[in-house]
């Protein structure tokens, strides 16, 4: 059968991860979280201090990595290399580092034709999430959601998410508004709202709102 997931891509920090999750779960499906991949590798890569500016040594660093996205009662447990990675690949420093992965065209290949073997074999329906999925990766997608919301509401969920070490609000929204910036004018795959995709702003919705419009969508299609 041709796969055909559920999609929804859009900027950092806009609540896809929390609402993709709990629709694969309430459809009895498979949440799949294709930047988690991005990170995992971003995370090998400067494990192994390779230069991350050199196409060929990132290929490897993916090519040669064993990475598995488990579900597990929390969500999704990320292994990389026989290792729990989940808390790993979400440090600053992981984040601040994922353009050169997420920009490197070879890097994506090899990430894309993953996530469509995933899309195969997952049980489904399988509900995934990131930047351009509904661009390149999914193009036949049977639902399309672009989910936005403001920079600075985006910043304050990311402030309530993290710890007594938060940066600033301030802080948080200039690293929010760079990497969209990044996503957004990349060569390759850049961040982009499909026409066909379904917008949902979420500036002034929670998750719960979210998830119904989601779900009504989904029984739409
Ligand atoms: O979704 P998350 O914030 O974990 O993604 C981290 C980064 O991975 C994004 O900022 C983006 O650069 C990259 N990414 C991507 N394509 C995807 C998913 C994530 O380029 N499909």
């Amino acid at each position: 059968m041709h796969p055909s997931p559920i999609v929804i891509d859009g900027p950092a920090g806009a609540g896809k991860s929390t609402v993709a999750r709990r629709l694969a779960e309430r459809l009895g499906g498979t949440y799949l979280d294709t930047g988690a991949m991005y990170r995992a590798f971003t995370l090998r890569a400067l494990r192994q201090g390779v230069d991350l500016q050199d196409p060929r040594a990132l290929t490897r660093v993916v090519a040669e990595g064993e990475l598995q996205l488990v579900p597990d009662a929390g969500g999704l447990q990320v292994r990389l290399d026989g290792e729990d990675v989940t808390a790993a690949i979400r440090t600053p420093e992981v984040t601040r580092a994922i353009h050169f992965i997420a920009g490197c065209a070879e890097v994506r290949e090899l990430l894309v034709e993953e996530q469509r073997r995933l899309a195969e074999v997952l049980p489904p329906p399988v509900v995934a999430e990131g930047r351009d999925l509904g661009s390149i990766v999914f193009p036949a997608a049977r639902v399309k959601v672009y989910l936005d919301a403001s920079v600075e509401v985006r910043a304050r969920r990311r402030l309530a998410e993290l710890g007594p070490d938060a940066p600033s609000l301030e802080e948080l929204e200039r690293e929010i508004a760079l990497r969209d910036e990044r996503d957004r004018s990349r060569g390759v795959a850049p961040l982009v709202r499909v026409p066909d995709a379904t917008c949902i702003d979420s500036t002034a919705l929670g998750p719960e709102a979210v998830l119904e419009a989601l779900q009504h969508l989904v029984e739409q299609a």
